[in-house]
This record gives structure tokens, sequence and C-alpha cells, in this order.
């Protein structure tokens, strides 16, 4: 029987790269829609559900995708509150490559750290990558704290994380002044720089002033780099006494992560590849 993924896009026209990783992980047929709204899911899925027997429902799943995180995230709540029964299919969600972007860096960085005893600082931590990568390395037992320019918006971002892990051991840091990064950045193993595109998060000189640093991650492909002194193909490159990896030198194990995501939903008809779902597959792929 043919697999089918049914591409849900939030944006006008449906992602040219999320179809071709579809098409590369070995998709029979792509059915991709553009400007999916919560309000429309439910005939989408059900259309999906109902036209394949339960024991055949693992060859039908569906993809969110589209720039906005937050409307990928409505519409995955949407989505699996119109699944139910023996009538459901996979689901994956990876809106803006959010989550196969936050998976990448965190294990990435497990390959250097033993995160249970990592102290980590994530640079533009309120963004969809920033907040799910503080989110991964606090379920590994790493103690984070998060940076944003704003103590407001890291608050209410570490609030939100808390919500889904009482024991998470997170700490709200203001990064726009000088004495606000260092404070953020002091002590730590681990920086991940995960600010929007072409902007400079770290100059070398504050990255330089963190004695116990091991590794630095930037995930701006945008000149400026985030992370001042890292190259967007660094791949665990020792610089200046520490480990350095660039966006493109995630990006490689992202892209692994995507095409074994997509070929995981085929394997069942009741998966919710979710953040934590994705980060766990992803320990398989090397
Ligand atoms: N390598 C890959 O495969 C890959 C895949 C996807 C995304 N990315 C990259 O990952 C990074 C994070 O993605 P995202 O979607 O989470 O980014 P985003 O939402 O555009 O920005 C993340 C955070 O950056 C901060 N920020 C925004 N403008 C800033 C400015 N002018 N100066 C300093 N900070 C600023 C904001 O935090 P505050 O306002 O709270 O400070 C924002 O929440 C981006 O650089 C993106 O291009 C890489």
């Amino acid at each position: 029987m043919k697999t089918i993924l049914i591409q849900l896009d939030t944006d006008p026209l449906p992602s040219t790269f999320d179809r071709v990783v579809a098409i590369d992980a070995g998709v029979d047929e792509l059915f991709s829609y553009g400007g999916v709204t919560p309000e429309v899911v439910e005939g989408l899925v059900h259309g999906a559900m109902f036209t394949r027997k339960p024991t055949d429902l693992k060859n039908t799943a569906i993809f969110i995708g589209g720039s906005h995180v937050a409307a990928g995230e409505t519409l995955l709540k949407a989505v699996t509150k119109s699944l139910f029964g023996p009538f459901k299919v996979s689901v994956m969600m990876d809106s803006n490559g959010s989550n196969t972007t936050a998976a990448a860096t965190v294990l990435a960085a497990a390959k250097h750290l033993d995160l249970a005893r990592t102290t980590a600082v994530v640079l533009g931590g309120t963004g969809p990558v920033g907040c799910r990568v503080a989110q991964l390395l606090l379920s590994q037992g790493a103690t984070v704290r998060l940076a944003s320019r704003s103590m407001e918006r890291s608050k209410a971002t570490c609030t939100m994380l808390t919500q889904t892990n009482e024991h998470a051991s997170l700490i709200a840091h203001e990064s726009q002044s000088e004495s606000g990064l260092a404070a953020a950045c002091e002590g730590v193993d681990l920086v991940v720089a995960a600010g929007a595109a072409k902007t400079r998060l770290i100059s070398a000189r504050q990255l330089a002033a963190i004695s116990t640093l091991k590794l630095a991650i930037d995930l701006n492909a945008v000149a400026p780099a985030g992370i001042e002194g890292v190259e967007v193909m660094d791949k665990a490159r020792e610089h200046l006494g520490h480990m350095v990896y660039g966006a493109i030198g995630v990006g490689g194990m992202k892209m692994k992560i995507h095409h074994a995501a997509i070929r995981n939903l085929f394997l069942a008809n009741d998966r919710i590849l979710d953040t934590a779902a994705i980060y766990e597959l992803g320990k398989s792929v090397t």
C-alpha cells in the first residue's frame, strides 16, 4: 500500500523545504495544503482517517509545518483532538524546523557533555527554537539559564517551561546589558545562541571571559554570527580552548532527524512526534 503524507501548512503556500524532505524520506504520495487553520482541520483529518482500514492507517500520516510555530502548535492540538478510537494516523509537528533543530542542537551537546551535570545558558531562549533547546536540556537533567533582552519575556518563557517540568532547574536572565549577559554566562559549560537570524548575541571577548566554557553552539546561519568567532560550517571545531558548532554544523544532524522522523511516522498509526518525541527518535540517528 502506498504511503501518503498529508502536509498541513499554516502559511499560504506549503513549504517547499518540507515537501522536498518528505519526498527524499521516501513518501509515495504527498498531499500539500496551505493556509490551514484549526477551523478547517477536522475535515482534512477525518478524510485521512476514514479512507483506510485501521490496520492500514499506518500508511497515512500528517505533517504540520509553516513559519509560525505558535500557529503550528495550535494546529497540532486541533489535529490530535480530531483523532479518536482506532481511527488514528501518526502526526509530526516541525513548524519552522523548530523541533528538529532543537533536537539536533541538544544531541550535538550530548556528544561532548554529560547533560545531567551541565550548566547551560540559552541566549535568545524566548524564541521557538531556544525555548525548545531549553526544554530538552532540562529534560536531560541540565541546569538552564534562559536569557532574553527582556527579563519579563524570559520569566514568561520560564514559567511556561516549568508548567510541564516542575523539577526543572531553570533561571530567567536578562542579557541585553553587559552585566546581565556576564551574570547569565558565569560558570556555564555550554552556551547556545538561538537568537533571530542576523543577530549577534555574544562577542568573542564576552565568550572568552567564560572560563568554564566547554562548548558553544550558534544556530544563526546569517551573518553576523550569533557568537562572534563561530563559523556556520563549524562542527566540533576546537576554538580557543572549547568546542564550537555553527548553524550548518548542526543542520546536517537536523536534516537526518527530519528524514528519520518522517520515516518513523509510517511504522505505526498512533505516533505524535512533538519536541520530546523527535529528540528521543534523534538519539538513534547517527
Ligand atoms: N541550523 C538550522 O538548521 C536552523 C533551523 C531553524 C532555525 N535556525 C535558526 O535558529 C535561530 C532561532 O530560531 P527562532 O525561529 O527561534 O528565532 P526567532 O524567533 O526569530 O528569534 C529568537 C529570539 O531572538 C531574539 N531576538 C530577536 N531579534 C533580536 C535582535 N535584533 N537582537 C537580539 N536578539 C533578538 C528574541 O528574543 P528576545 O526578544 O526575548 O530577546 C527572539 O525570541 C535563528 O537564527 C534561525 O535562523 C537554524
